[in-house]
């Protein structure tokens, strides 16, 4: 059931425990959240970038979330969500199109530019319903540093500007950037969790999103969790088991296999698998 992603987030924060917010590209990975979710009984974000967007086509993407969502797991609360909007007109044409949650990425502006077009963001999707995420700080790539030479302060999120950030934009949801980063990557070695604490007691019940979690395991997971991590954004772990089952598929095949649905079958079992890790791990299992 499609279900409003600030009241999946808001009942994770003050239950104590995470959501998963899984990143879908297609069919298969689709259903793979969906139907994970539904096995652990989780609440769940399915959530779609603009490079999808692109590729599997906003629109189409929007049913193919739904219909699953409603059709396959009619009472676990599913959230859509566009992940990472790098512009105003990308959010607009998200939120025509019916997405109910989007997040506005202007992490890479100056802080007075992020402030701005996150306001103005607010103001049009509030108008529509529709829920909106803000990155204050931000959190690095894979491929983009080298790990030796990263200086994590220039990446982090200062608590004191998030106070102001959440105060005059009005967002719904923050991400903050704590010494994650996106992809398999080596993370600061420890997470910055006394700033987490800090930006938390800042901003209230607001529930903090913390992007590039696909190498987070147990001990720091439940660290952030104590400190206001409401949400887990996950996309690589997803891709590493869809791509690394079709890979072995492809090169063990028989002559049944020359049947797509085969292989993609099985990758999406594998994809299934790693969510209902994440989900257990995260606490949300049982939650729905
Ligand atoms: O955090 C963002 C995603 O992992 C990047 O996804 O390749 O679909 O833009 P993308
Ligand atoms: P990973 O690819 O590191 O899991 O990060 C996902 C993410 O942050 C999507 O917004
Ligand atoms: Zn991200």
């Amino acid at each position: 059931m499609i279900t409003n992603v600030k009241e999946i987030l808001t009942k994770a924060k003050e239950g104590g425990y995470a959501v998963g917010a899984f990143n879908a590209m297609n069919l298969e990975t689709t259903r793979a959240i969906v139907e994970g979710a539904l096995e652990m009984r989780s609440p769940v974000i399915i959530q779609v970038t603009e490079k999808t967007m692109e590729y599997g086509g906003g629109r189409g993407m929007y049913h193919l979330i739904k219909n699953d969502a409603e059709f396959y797991a009619p009472d676990i609360p599913i959230g859509m969500h566009i992940d990472h909007g790098k512009s105003f007109e990308v959010i607009q044409r998200a939120a025509n199109i019916g997405y109910p949650s989007v997040m506005y990425d202007g992490s890479r502006n100056k802080y007075a530019d992020n402030l701005m077009v996150t306001k103005k963001v607010v103001d049009f999707c509030h108008e529509k319903g529709v829920d909106v995420q803000g990155e204050l700080g931000s959190v690095p790539y894979l491929g983009e540093i080298q790990i030796e030479d990263i200086d994590w302060d220039k990446y982090m999120t200062d608590p004191g500007q998030a106070e102001e950030f959440v105060k005059k934009t009005g967002i719904d949801a923050l991400a903050v950037a704590i010494g994650n980063a996106h992809g398999f990557f080596k993370e600061r070695k420890e997470p910055d969790y006394a700033r987490l604490e800090m930006i938390n007691k800042n901003i209230g019940n607001i529930p903090i999103i913390l992007h590039g979690a696909s190498d987070w395991e147990n001990g720091r997971v439940q660290e952030v969790i104590k400190r206001g991590i409401a949400c887990f954004n996950i996309d690589t772990a997803l891709r590493l088991a869809f791509i690394n089952n079709l890979a072995s598929a492809v090169k063990n095949k028989s002559e049944m296999s020359y049947d797509p649905r085969n292989i993609l079958g099985d990758a999406r079992d594998a994809v299934k698998a790693v969510v209902k890790e994440k989900i257990k791990i995260f606490g949300s299992d049982g939650k729905a």
